[in-house]
């Protein structure tokens, strides 16, 4: 049926964004609202010695002046200090909550919340208020002498004897590898609307994971649950940056109950920077050996990761390498590196990404070393079971998208010498390739579909559609499990009072949300053939009954609208709600899980490894004399099982290799070494890719068949585009050259 699982249906979403009618969290707007504006540190690390907020006090219309000084506010900070942080169990993006007292944590943080009746007030109040303070040495890069170290020893793993088999083993690469900080930058800026009714919280904040952000905002105040509403039907981005809760929607909820009238704070582009989460710095040291026809003996991976001071972030890159190629001697270890910044947080592919740069351009060394094609190294890899735990995959067509993507991209015609390959203008041409990869996981899931009395067909979960078309693919879901139109099935997200659902992160809303939508629409589908034996096709037995093209059928050839069955309703709505819970799962568990708890089975359980892949191709073109790195041309094959939706899917996978362009050439925080200190804090000097930056992008993904990841079978692609893209260019980069360059950004400096 057209639209159903499958079919490239159009983003349903599509108008409203484009005409401006889909509401983000900051365009609700409620009467009598007052606006806030945030005033931040100008030093890294130290204390505030006075602070005067007469200046500010004076403008006129303004509410309210917050600071450390006058928080008094009850909030559970035992707790927050105990589990707070979102990743040790908590929900908040970091357990520091800057107006605690006067000291001074990270540059950027902030230390006062203007309220005023408008926005101009509040931001002039913002600038008045007069901060002094106490500085203290502070760093801010990992490339910063003696910064204090933590091993993360839980994410150790050997398996053999990775050191003695690299001793002994003939072909080796043993190289450092450093990744640059990076902000997600979401078009949508943070956001916070509060207002409080008879005791009651209602927040409008963009959410990656309302029922997390409203679990963790009910203990923080000491709250029920179900006295806190978070409502947010459109996400303009997040990349992993709105899934927890940011500290200043706590401050403007503060201000509002005191206030009592409703506050708004919008997060200026600036201060998005230092007031909540970034992808931290990493230097990774990588060793791999082989015999000389290329079998892989030994791998080393050891990571350093950048965490602030406040909270232990690991974004454990070494968790995944493991999985990726036949080897019988592995080490990794992981390390932070502790600095003077905001807790570092999740953004799009957090282990991945820098962690399959610095890898997958060590798969390349390894190959140049061996004299071999990358591709046939890789393929000559190729495990049949995971090397740590020895199971088998859910499914790994690995091998046929590096079949696929060679022929795409024309791969036979390389020729290996660096800087062989020419353009009609002599431009340098390298051809590199790399894996992609992002591991699947399952997470508990709860769905209501209903039919109203005229047969329409509403589904509604708290998941979220961050842009990439969660909407459509849930609306093809319900209608292909109940034989109806797309276009007749409305779907409800985004608002904590919707059944539970999981967080948008980790690449598991499609495959999990989506499989208690088709739970749930199964379940509604057998209530209403229950009801239609009881009444119209009183007689036949409900399992003679069929759904299609939005009628009841019989057995007769007799067909009823659903609306006809519908009049034999009671109540004039047939409903259900079902509960999508991975065998893997303890009930304790999923209770757990769907009260907002962060559990995620996978991507290597006890019976299966579970993991998208993908192979990606990339040609460089460098001017030899300025020497500009272009990319003309790249071609992904990706295998992830079902794919819900081809258009928004291809979507998602082109917009992560275009992000990996960026990522590779372009994209970094600069640090102001001086000032422990972001530097380039505005979109006008922190580069991204964009149209001139990407010509040609082929994305095609394959066929695959997975029956262990969830009901629906779809694996992950949110974070899959991006994994392995910069190491990609980067060996395209080499082939061009024959420089190799072990640095992200790589910039036209590096090439001179
Ligand atoms: Mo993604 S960084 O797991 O939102």
């Amino acid at each position: 049926m057209d639209g159903s699982i499958g079919t490239p249906v159009v983003r349903r979403d599509a108008a409203a964004k484009a005409t401006g009618a889909a509401r983000y969290a900051a365009d609700f707007h409620q009467a009598g609202t007052a606006y806030a504006a945030l005033t931040t540190s100008t030093v890294a690390r130290g204390r505030i010695t006075r602070i005067d907020s007469a200046a500010a006090e004076a403008v006129p219309g303004v509410q309210m002046v917050l600071t450390h000084q006058g928080l008094n506010e009850p909030l559970d900070a035992a707790t927050l200090a105990e589990d707070g942080f979102i990743m040790t169990g908590g929900h908040f993006q970091s357990s520091f909550n800057p107006l605690s007292s006067a000291e001074i944590m990270y540059a950027g943080q902030i230390v006062g919340l203007t309220v005023a009746d408008t926005q101009e007030a509040a931001e002039e109040a913002a600038r008045k208020l007069s901060v002094d303070y106490e500085a203290v040495e502070a760093h801010a890069s990992i490339e910063d002498e003696g910064l204090e170290e933590k091993p993360s020893e839980k994410h150790s793993l050997d398996v053999g004897d990775a050191p003695a088999a690299f001793a002994r083993a003939p072909v080796k690469v043993d190289q450092t590898y450093m990744t640059a900080p990076q902000h997600h930058n979401p078009i949508e800026l943070y956001a916070t609307t509060a207002s409080w009714n008879d005791g009651k919280l209602t927040l409008y904040v963009p959410s990656q994971w309302v029922i997390g952000k409203r679990a963790g905002i009910a203990k923080v105040f000491g709250m029920a649950p179900e006295d806190v509403h978070i409502i947010n039907p459109y996400i303009g981005g997040g990349f992993g940056s709105k899934a927890s809760i940011l500290w200043h929607t706590v401050l403007v909820a503060i201000a509002a109950r005191r206030l009592g009238r409703p506050v708004k704070l919008v997060v200026p582009r600036s201060h998005m920077f230092t007031v909540g989460s970034f992808r931290p710095a990493t230097r990774q040291h990588i060793a791999l050996a082989a015999e000389r026809d290329g079998t892989l003996q030994a791998l080393i991976h050891e990571e350093w990761g950048q965490t602030g001071r406040t909270d232990d972030v690991v974004f454990p890159g070494v968790t995944v390498t493991p999985h990726m190629y036949a080897c019988p001697n592995i080490r990794v270890r992981e390390t932070m590196l502790v600095t003077d910044v905001n807790t570092p947080g999740f953004m799009r592919a957090p282990n991945e990404t820098p962690s399959f740069f610095a890898f997958e351009s060590a798969v390349d060394e390894l190959a140049v070393a061996l004299d071999m094609d990358p591709v046939a190294l890789r393929l000559k890899n190729e495990p049949t079971r995971d090397p740590v735990k020895g199971v088998p995959y859910s499914s790994r067509s690995l091998v046929q998208c590096y079949e696929r993507g060679m022929e795409l991209f024309g791969w036979d015609r390389r020729t290996p010498a660096p800087g062989s390959m020419k353009d009609v203008n002599g431009a340098l041409l390298g051809w590199g390739c790399a894996t992609a990869t992002y591991p699947c996981s399952k997470v508990p899931a709860l769905a209501r579909a209903t039919i109203a009395m005229d047969g329409r067909l509403t589904v509604g979960a708290a998941a979220h559609d961050l842009g990439t078309g969660t909407y459509t693919i849930l609306a093809q879901i319900a209608a292909d499990a109940l034989g109806t139109e797309v276009g007749q099935v409305q779907v409800q997200l985004g608002d904590s009072d919707l059944p539970s659902s999981t967080v948008a992160g980790g690449s598991v809303t499609a495959g999990n949300a989506g499989s208690a939508v088709q739970m749930a629409c199964h379940a509604v589908r057998e209530k209403l053939l229950a009801l239609a034996a009881a009444g119209p096709f009183m007689g036949f037995g409900a399992g003679q009954l069929k759904v299609a093209g939005g009628r009841v059928l019989g057995p007769d050839g007799s067909s009823k609208s659903i609306a006809e069955v519908m009049d034999a309703s009671a109540t004039g709505i047939v409903e259900a709600t079902a509960e999508w819970a991975p065998k893997d799962f303890a009930s304790e568990q999923v209770r757990d899980s769907l009260k907002g708890g962060m559990a995620m089975a996978g991507p290597v359980t006890e019976t299966h490894a579970m993991f998208s892949f993908g192979a990606l191709f990339t040609e460089v073109r460098i001017d030899p004399l300025t020497p500009t790195v272009r990319v003309p041309r790249m071609v992904g094959v990706f295998a992830a099982g079902t794919i819900l939706n081809p258009r928004t899917a291809r979507s998602n996978l082109a917009g992560g290799m275009v992000w990996g362009v960026g990522h590779a050439l372009m994209e970094a925080t600069e640090i102001d070494r001086k000032r422990a200190s972001f530097a380039n804090t505005d979109l006008a000097t922190y580069h991204v890719a964009s149209c001139a930056d990407v010509r040609d992008v082929t994305v095609e993904m394959l066929d695959e068949t997975d029956t262990e990841v969830n009901a629906l079978g779809a694996k992950a692609v949110g974070e899959l585009g991006i994994v392995g893209m910069a190491a990609a260019i980067g060996n395209a980069v080499y082939h061009a050259t024959g420089r190799r360059l072990r640095k992200l950004p790589m910039l036209v400096d590096d090439l001179l």
